[in-house]
């Protein structure tokens, strides 16, 4: 269903049968919502979300391409996640004979406006595909589409921004005697201790190689978000804490309570295609009772 949204903005609706439901802007090619059959949001957004072009959408799952952060010479996070993307008119094949409905494919491709900043053509494309359990399956192409033959180069994140209930009572699995990048340390390489990761100050760390599985419990709801990833080796997790939320206008000075970013990404090894070739890269995101998980 395509509809409009906040400020005028398009978005595409995903439901499914058992009233799963996720909401996806045309806007940075953007989920802004993922619900369970309760009706409940999964995923953060700012109570400050602004939802006015040129400046991103401060929640949800923002894509960042063709480069993560402030890892190049671009501007942060790239630009796709402030371009408008539109359905892919020649979308890839479905995989799966499951009969799902609930999926939307976009397109973003090179334009004049990206083109003062990285000279390069490029087509990425977005597969947001909601599972008939409720899993919500995050499927990107980069394909370099350049005439003069010379291949380009980038590194790129899903910035998923999880709702939780008390960041203090959240533990993250998955990353434990994993190197990081310290964001905070000047992105000094460092080596982190042997236990899940608990979160009682800022936090902008990238994880290099981690497991293709990751877990994110919060202890409070009972609630364990389980990540599963493809082609993105790296993983980020971010909370800018009480005073770095204060510095961020489009951010509620109480928000960071109830928000964790885990960024299925790539980022220490950057992607490079010559013309031609295509990258490939999948998040898929699960929502479960903590109960289910345990011994998983
Ligand atoms: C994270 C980065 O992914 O995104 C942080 O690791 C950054 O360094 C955060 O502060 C938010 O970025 P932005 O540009 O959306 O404010």
């Amino acid at each position: 269903e395509r509809c409009k949204g906040v400020n005028g903005l398009e978005k595409i609706i995903l439901r499914e049968v058992r009233r799963h439901s996720a909401e996806v802007y045309l806007y940075g090619g953007q989920v802004t919502s993922w619900k369970n059959e309760h009706g409940e949001e999964l995923l953060f957004m700012s109570s400050k979300a602004a939802y006015k072009p040129p400046s991103p959408i401060r929640g949800g799952i923002p894509i960042c391409f063709p480069q993560f952060g402030g890892h190049g010479t671009l501007e942060q996070h790239g630009f796709a996640r402030k371009r408008i993307w539109t359905i892919d008119p020649d979308p890839p094949p479905l995989l799966t004979s499951s009969g799902n409905k609930a999926f939307v494919d976009l397109l973003l491709k090179h334009s004049e406006e990206d083109a003062k900043f990285w000279p390069h053509r490029y087509e990425i494309r977005l597969r947001v595909c909601l599972s008939p359990g409720g899993d919500l399956l995050l499927t990107t192409r980069v394909r370099n589409t350049n005439l003069d033959g010379k291949p380009f180069t980038f590194t790129f994140a899903f910035h998923t921004y999880f709702y939780v209930t008390d960041i203090s009572e959240v533990r993250v699995e998955g990353l434990e005697t994993l190197d990081y990048l310290d964001n905070l340390q000047n992105k000094e390489r460092c080596t982190e201790q042997g236990d899940a990761i608990v979160f009682e100050s800022e936090i902008d760390k990238v994880y290099i190689n981690t497991p293709t599985k990751i877990a994110i419990i919060d202890h409070e709801r009972k609630r364990t978000f389980v990540i599963r990833k493809d082609g993105l080796p790296d993983a980020v997790v971010w909370n800018p804490w009480d005073k770095k939320a204060k510095a961020i206008p489009d951010l509620g000075d109480e928000d960071y309570k109830h928000m964790l970013c885990v960024e299925a990404a790539c980022v220490e090894t950057p992607i490079t295609l010559k013309p031609g070739e295509e990258w490939k890269g999948r998040q898929e995101i699960s929502a479960v009772p903590s109960s289910y998980c345990s011994g998983q």
